[in-house]
């Protein structure tokens, strides 16, 4: 008998603490700039209602350096993907309080990437 394949996981979840301020912004940010995984293709032209050069940044931790890169370059669209639910409430946060047009993924790398 073989043991059943365990789905692919590229990373682990660091166990870090939420602060309320990163939670509320993960729990009321994710739904308006939140970009759900879907299995088909994303239409980059629609989500960003433009078409511009775009960036993928895999694993934008804090936020900080997506956000200062980000605000640097209007001309360019992020999608920024990242799995760390501090990392999201933070990100999200800086994205809302700066007014940046930003997508925020919340997948596992792997995914995005098929
Ligand atoms: C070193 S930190 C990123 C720092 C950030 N890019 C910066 O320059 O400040 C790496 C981040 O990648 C995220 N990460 C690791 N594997 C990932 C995966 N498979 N999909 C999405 N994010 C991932 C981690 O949660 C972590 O926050």
């Amino acid at each position: 008998m073989t043991a059943p394949h365990r789905p692919i996981r590229s990373y682990v979840l660091r166990q870090g603490r939420v602060s309320n301020a990163q939670r509320r912004a993960h729990d009321t940010l994710l739904p308006r700039y939140g970009v759900p995984y879907a299995q088909a293709p994303l239409d980059f032209d629609r989500l960003f209602g433009r078409r511009a050069q775009r960036v993928l940044e895999i694993g934008s931790g804090m936020g900080e350096t997506t956000v200062h890169i980000a605000a640097s370059h209007p001309e360019t669209d992020f999608l920024a993907i990242e799995v760390h639910t501090p990392g999201v409430g933070s990100l999200l946060k800086q994205i809302e309080e700066r007014g940046l047009k930003l997508g925020h993924g919340v997948w596992d790398v792997i995914f995005c990437l098929r």
